[in-house]
C-alpha cells in the first residue's frame, strides 16, 4: 500500500480543505494518507488591511516565519503533496522554510496552490525551483471555494514503467491475440448494448418475482437462468456469499454487507456512477456492463475465482482473447486493487476503462 504525505500551509483554512479532499481521495484509492499542517511562529494579523500588507510583504521578501513542527521523516513516504495559499502572487515563506527544514532529496512532489482568483504562476514556479533534486510530477492551481473535481486526476500516481513492463510480460504470455479479430466484434456489440442498458431509465424499478428475467442477446452473453444453473456447481467450495444461489445484485449487496460498507463506499471505490449503482440496487433484473462488474470486483478486492463468479452472475466471463481482460486479470492476480492504476494501464493499451462515470 502506498504511503502519501499531504503537507500544507493554510492561514485561513481553504488550503486545508483541499488537503483533506486529497487525503480522502487517496484513502478511497486504497492508499495511506497522512495530513501535516505546517505551523509557523510568525503570521500576519488575521483581520484588517494589516493581513494583506504584512502577509504580502512576508511573501515577497520570503521571510522565514519559523517552522514549529517537530522532525518530519519524508523518507517513509512514496509521494508528497505540498499545498499553499497564494500570497501576493507568491508562496508564503512557510513553504520554502518547510523545504529547507525537511531537505527532501529524490522525492516525488505534487504541488497545489489555492488562490483568491489571482495569478499563481510564480507561487508554483518558485516552489519548483526550491525543490531541486526532487521530481515535481504534477502541479495544480485552484481557487478558494471553487470546483474540486480536477483533484481526481491530480491525485493519481502515474503508472511506473516497471509495472507497465510487468503487465506487458503477462500479456505476452497470456493474450491469445490470434482470436482477437473474431472476438472484437461481438465484444464491442455487447458493450454497446450494455451501455444503452445502463443509460436507459428503469421502467419498473420494483422487484417482481412474476416478471421473466431479461435474456441477454444470443452470442453475446448468457441468460441469467443459464448462469444460475451453472452456478450450482460452485456451492460448497466458495466463501459465504458465493455459496448462495443468488442473482448478480443479491450477491453484490451481500458482499458489500459482509464488509460492513455503505453503498457509497463501494461505488466510489469502483469509479461507478451513483446512478448506475442505484439502478442495480433498485432493480434485481438490471444487468450492468462488463466494465461495471469488473470495477465492482476490483473495489471489493475479489480474487480471480470470485471475480469470475461475480461476472458469471451478470452473464460475462473473463477471456484471454480480450486484451482488457488479460490486463485486469494481471492486477487481480497480483492483488493490486487500485482502480486508477488499472485504468491508466488500460488506457495505455487503448482499452475501455473500468467503471461507468
Ligand atoms: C496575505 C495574503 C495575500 C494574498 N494574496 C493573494 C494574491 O496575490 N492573489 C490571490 O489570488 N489571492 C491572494 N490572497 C487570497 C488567498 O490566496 C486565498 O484566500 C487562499 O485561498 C487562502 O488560503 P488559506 O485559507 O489556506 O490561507 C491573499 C491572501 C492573503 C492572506
Amino acid at each position: 500500500m502506498e504511503r502519501v504525505l499531504i503537507a500544507y500551509y493554510s492561514f485561513e483554512g481553504h488550503t486545508e480543505k483541499i488537503a483533506e479532499e486529497i487525503a480522502s481521495r487517496i484513502r478511497q484509492n486504497g492508499g495511506e494518507a497522512d495530513l501535516l499542517r505546517i505551523r509557523v511562529k510568525k503570521e500576519p494579523p488575521h483581520a484588517g488591511m494589516g493581513k494583506f500588507m504584512v502577509g504580502g510583504w512576508m511573501a515577497l521578501t520570503q521571510k522565514d516565519p519559523g517552522i514549529l513542527n517537530e522532525e518530519i521523516d519524508l523518507d517513509s513516504y512514496d509521494r508528497i503533496f505540498l499545498g499553499m495559499p497564494v500570497w501576493a502572487g507568491n508562496a508564503p515563506g512557510a513553504i520554502a522554510a518547510f523545504i529547507r527544514k525537511t531537505h527532501p532529496q529524490g522525492k516525488d512532489f505534487y504541488l497545489f496552490a489555492v488562490s483568491g482568483g489571482g495569478d499563481d504562476k510564480k507561487t508554483l514556479s518558485k516552489t519548483i525551483n526550491n525543490l531541486q533534486g526532487n521530481h515535481v510530477i504534477k502541479t495544480i492551481s485552484l481557487q478558494q471555494g471553487g470546483l474540486t473535481d480536477v483533484l481526481d486526476a491530480f491525485v493519481d500516481a502515474p503508472v511506473s514503467q516497471d509495472l507497465l513492463a510487468d503487465v506487458q510480460k503477462y500479456i505476452d504470455e497470456n493474450y491469445e491475440d490470434f482470436e482477437a479479430e473474431e472476438a472484437t466484434e461481438p465484444e464491442e456489440a455487447a458493450e454497446v448494448i450494455n451501455a444503452a442498458r445502463e443509460a436507459m431509465p428503469l421502467r419498473d424499478a420494483a422487484p417482481s418475482a412474476a416478471r421473466p428475467r431479461e435474456a441477454m442477446p444470443t452470442g453475446f452473453a448468457r441468460s441469467q437462468e443459464t448462469v444460475y444453473a451453472e452456478h450450482a456447481s460452485y456451492a460448497g467450495s466458495a466463501p459465504a456469499a458465493f455459496e448462495l444461489d443468488e442473482g448478480f445484485s443479491e450477491l453484490l449487496f451481500q458482499l458489500i454487507d459482509e464488509r460492513g460498507w455503505k453503498d457509497a463506499d463501494c461505488y466510489k471505490k469502483a469509479n461507478v456512477s451513483k446512478q448506475v449503482f442505484s439502478n442495480i440496487r433498485s432493480n434485481p433484473q438490471y444487468l450492468p456492463s462488463k466494465t461495471t462488474v469488473l470495477a465492482l470486483a476490483i473495489a471489493l478486492e475479489l480474487d480471480l475465482d470470485e471475480t469470475k463468479k461475480l461476472l458469471e452472475r451478470a452473464g460475462y466471463a473473463i477471456s484471454h482473447s480480450s486484451l482488457a481482460d488479460v490486463i485486469v486479470e494481471y492486477f487481480i492476480i497480483h492483488k493490486r486493487y487500485n482502480i486508477f492504476e488499472i485504468n491508466q494501464t488500460l488506457f495505455e493499451h487503448d482499452q475501455k476503462i473500468l467503471g461507468s462515470k
